[in-house]
């Protein structure tokens, strides 16, 4: 008798053990389910409010344009997000020579605009304007070697090339604690052998407003945003007053277009 009791409650209690082990296995499939689920709607979530941003951030530089031109402005914002969506086009705005009295300014109207650019300084234009060389770095803009005092390193032995590229990297350095590894050679003459001596990644350029040769601003402005293409890198020069307003409303023109501006090293990078 207490041996057919015993194997009753064997059963029993196996039943019941069976039955707790499917209950567990059901809730822990029911658990994973509901997570794959809260994951899938929250990326759509991160994306839905990449997009608001996007826009919200579309519409305030459309706020910055003209009053009158303001709704048209947004139906044309919207139109450019459809197309974010399959790809941004990035530019770089690329500035030579300075820094110099303007270059406050600029970085004034980047700061406002949220655009980053690339500096390529020449070292003996640094001295007393220290304090413009590490706003720029603070701010997270791109700084370039442009030479000591602005020579055609084509013409130069090369031990006068490494001596140009050494005191401009200095000059950086002692402001910034920065070592840069570009370097834009001087009306773009490079050799690639120099890269046997200096290691530095020289960058070049394929829009050119000639900002330096002219100060009508609407002209620059017209060369430029007809130009300008995926990738592109600007050359302009911030030692001219009528440089830096026509580069702030070159960057408001081609973010009104849907183009993201970067420093050099992204587009180079790719
Ligand atoms: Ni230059």
């Amino acid at each position: 008798m207490s041996d057919k009791y015993g194997t009753v409650l064997l059963f029993y209690t196996g039943i019941v053990v069976l039955v707790l082990l499917m209950a567990s296995g059901i809730e822990r499939y029911q658990n994973r389910a509901l997570t794959v689920n809260q994951d899938a709607s929250e990326n759509q979530s991160v994306s839905g409010n990449l997009d608001t941003e996007e826009r919200s951030d579309k519409e305030a530089s459309g706020d910055q344009t003209e009053e009158g031109q303001s709704d048209q402005q947004i139906q044309t914002n919207k139109r450019v997000d459809t197309q974010l969506d399959v790809h941004t086009p990035r530019i770089a705005l690329t500035f030579d020579d300075g820094p110099s009295y303007y270059t406050e300014d600029l970085l004034d109207g980047l700061q406002e605009r949220g655009v980053l650019a690339s500096f390529f300084l020449v070292g003996e234009n640094i001295e007393g304007k220290e304090a413009i060389v590490l706003r720029m770095y603070d701010e997270g803009h791109l700084i370039g070697n442009h030479t000591y005092d602005h020579v055609q390193l084509t013409s130069l032995s090369t031990e006068a090339v490494c001596e140009q590229i050494r005191k401009t990297q200095k000059a950086i350095y002692d402001v910034t604690g920065y070592n840069t590894v570009y370097v834009r050679p001087p009306y773009g003459l490079w050799q690639e052998e120099l890269e046997y001596y200096v290691t530095m990644i020289p960058v070049l350029w394929d829009i050119d407003p000639e900002d330096w040769t002219t100060s009508y601003v609407d002209g620059i402005v017209k060369k430029v945003v007809s130009s300008a293409r995926d990738g592109g890198i600007i050359l302009m020069h911030d030692n001219y007053e009528s440089s830096v307003e026509a580069a702030l409303r070159i960057v408001d023109e081609l973010q009104s277009q849907g183009y993201c501006f970067v420093t050099v090293d992204e587009l180079l990078d790719d």
